[in-house]
């Protein structure tokens, strides 16, 4: 990948795609999600939470250089947050943080913040179905 590739990119989504943040599959085994958008694309996420905080969260992606952005704005927005707030980061929050994405490739952030949403989701399942 080269940064002509995302010359339509702001320079933060640039940054975030060439370099994406809290990438790999070490972010803990707190929650877990991974879901294939109608894309094809698939992304995943791990979490590790203690006194109700994200402490450690990361991702990985077979997608594009902006699917690979949005996860890792996704990871920046959601770590070090108490878990409610990691689990209502929405796509449009994704997207105004990257300041924006071409609209045919908003989609990726939408895959991102339901992938980030449904890895708080299994931690809050995993806890009641442990109490
Ligand atoms: Fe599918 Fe980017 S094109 S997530």
């Amino acid at each position: 990948m080269t940064s002509g590739d995302f010359k339509v990119f702001s320079d933060v989504a640039k940054d975030h795609a060439m370099f994406p943040r809290n990438y790999g599959p070490n972010g803990g085994s707190d929650g877990h999600a991974c879901i294939t958008g109608p894309c094809g694309d698939t992304m995943e996420f791990w979490l590790t939470v203690k006194d109700g905080r994200i402490q450690r969260i990361s991702f990985i992606t077979d997608g594009c250089g902006s699917s690979l952005a949005c996860g890792s704005m996704a990871t920046t927005l959601a770590e070090d947050k108490p878990l409610a707030d990691a689990a209502v980061v929405g796509q449009q929050d994704i997207l105004q943080a990257l300041g924006g994405l071409p609209p045919e490739l908003e989609h990726c952030a939408l895959l991102a913040s339901n992938t980030l949403k449904a890895a708080c989701r299994s931690h809050s399942q995993r806890k009641r179905g442990h109490s």
